[in-house]
């Protein structure tokens, strides 16, 4: 059975501080981590009270961890692993274990052996060092630069973190278990791929040669408990006037577009602008990815789905908003449009789907709607611009604002109603937005939300659905 999983050319476990051997075939190696993003190593032995005495255990542990994690890729043929019944596997890492650790003259106790052997076990069987990072809830996002730098983003800080893959080929081998678990492929010829994790997380990977210096992967993980509209007032991503300005457009049915760039939180913002939905909607979502959650009973969720390999089987996000159309739907949700499904949002938004809503990608919202203008512009439709505009104004009626700044917060930086055409221009109008003022020290963002002093365009729908919002609400704050 051992031999089964040892690779075909036997030899000693290696002494894990060793140069690794040559692999046969040549791969893809990453320019080396500079010195200073390195992960730390230990410090020399001190004095030592209880609490930084398990600290030093633990540190112990995954630094063995690590070298028997080395140890065990070049030992397992890894070509069979997936033929092997667990507890063969099982027995294998112990045995593999026993061997690194006596060779080394570590001596562990029965506990700390058997975890080493289960988050061993977990490493090969799952996904090797993402495995950690994907259960750790406290990251949001993983980025892989080739398999010695992985960044990971904790309270939108982009950090280095101090888990790598063994060489380009771990770093595939992964991919490769990702990908094919979800029925996709990804090879030279085929060198993208961008797929669900079965946990919802969104996956995106390219692999050399087109990726340059070792595949380039990215996991956005999906949150179990997506943040709410409570949770992002608290985290101050817009303020409780802004909510309560939200809730009212929403109720009332505006069509709404959140504006924002790669990762500022549109899809969040989306999400927590649905919680205002009634109950007795019927809302149908199409995404890329399905990563909404909406709470609500009357919910139909679409999935658009690129062609396979052969070029076949494509679901586009176009041909589910027109099918979502013929389906009685009350609101319509599109994760992202981007391309020609522009022209079936405008139309649906504009004739009778009113409460419908989207994302775009756009640094501010008279750029969002300039994208809108290229996106019916690049679908082919030969419209007179004016046209075009008139049907952008009639349709979509606020921009919400969505920025990461740079100090890794991420906010509501505006509310911007659409107030219909003025000759050949949209006009449009600012209710809110987030007022910076400087920086701390520390490089963080000081400012405030405030509203423009505007009142609503909106205000007398709002009063003729039931929501008298006080005119207090529109008068800008003026900290102390
Ligand atoms: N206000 C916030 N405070 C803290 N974290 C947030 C906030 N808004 C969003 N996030 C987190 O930031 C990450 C990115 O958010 P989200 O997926 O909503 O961005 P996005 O703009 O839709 O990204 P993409 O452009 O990739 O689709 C998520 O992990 C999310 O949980
Ligand atoms: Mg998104």
């Amino acid at each position: 059975m051992f031999s089964r999983y040892k690779k075909p050319s036997p030899g000693q476990a290696r002494p894990v501080d060793a140069a690794p051997e040559k692999s046969a075939k040549p791969s893809v190696s990453a320019a080396p981590v500079p010195a200073s993003l390195r992960r730390p190593t230990a410090p020399a032995k001190a004095d030592l009270g209880p609490q930084e005495k398990e600290r030093k255990r633990k540190e112990r542990l995954s630094e063995i961890k690590l070298d028997l994690h080395r140890a065990l890729l070049d030992n397992l043929n890894l070509g069979a692993l997936d033929t092997a019944t667990e507890q063969e596997l099982r027995e294998e890492i112990g045995s593999i274990t026993a061997e690194v650790l006596e060779e080394r003259s570590i001596v562990l106790n029965r506990e700390d052996r058997m975890t080493l052997t289960q988050e061993l076990y977990d490493e090969v069987r799952g996904l090797g060092p993402l495995e950690t990072l994907l259960k750790d809830d406290t990251v949001n996002d993983i980025l892989v630069n080739g398999p010695h730098q992985i960044f990971i983003e904790r309270d939108g800080i982009l950090e280095l973190s101090d888990v790598t893959f063994k060489d380009e080929r771990h770093l595939l081998r992964i991919i490769d278990k990702i990908v094919s678990a979800v029925g996709r492929r990804v090879d030279e010829s085929n060198p993208y791929v961008d797929a669900r994790l079965a946990d919802g997380s969104r996956f995106n990977a390219m692999v050399p040669p087109v990726a340059v210096d070792g595949s380039l992967v990215s996991i956005r993980k999906f949150k179990k408990d997506k943040l709410g509209i409570d949770d992002l007032v608290r985290f101050g991503a817009f303020s409780e006037e802004m909510a309560a300005y939200l809730q009212a457009a929403v109720a009332c049915r505006l069509n709404i577009i959140v504006s924002g760039g790669t990762g500022s939180g549109k899809t969040t913002t989306l999400n927590a602008l649905s919680s205002f939905i009634d109950n007795a909607e019927r809302i149908l979502t199409i995404e890329d990815t399905a990563e909404l959650q909406l709470q609500q009973i009357h919910v139909g969720r679409m999935e658009s789905r690129p062609p396979n390999v052969e070029g076949k089987g494509e679901v586009s996000p176009r041909d589910c908003l027109k099918n979502a159309l013929r389906m009685r739907p009350d609101r319509i949700i599109v994760g992202e449009t981007r391309g020609e499904e522009v022209i079936d949002m405008l139309q649906a938004m504009n004739t009778g789907h009113d409460g419908s809503m989207t994302t775009i990608h756009a640094n501010n919202p008279r750029d969002g709607i300039s994208r809108l203008e290229n996106m019916v512009a690049m679908a082919g439709i030969e419209m007179p611009l004016k046209a075009v505009r008139s049907q952008i104004a009639s349709a979509v009626h606020l921009i919400v604002q969505a920025s990461r700044l740079q100090d890794g917060s991420r906010r509501m930086t505006s509310i911007t109603e659409v107030t219909g055409m003025e000759g050949e221009v949209i006009s449009m109008q600012e209710v809110f937005r987030f007022q910076r003022v400087g920086l701390t020290p520390e490089n963080k963002i000081l400012g405030h939300f405030t509203a423009t002093g505007v009142r609503s365009h909106y205000s007398e729908r709002f009063r003729l659905w039931g929501y008298d919002l006080p005119a207090s609400l529109y008068e800008p704050v003026t900290p102390e």
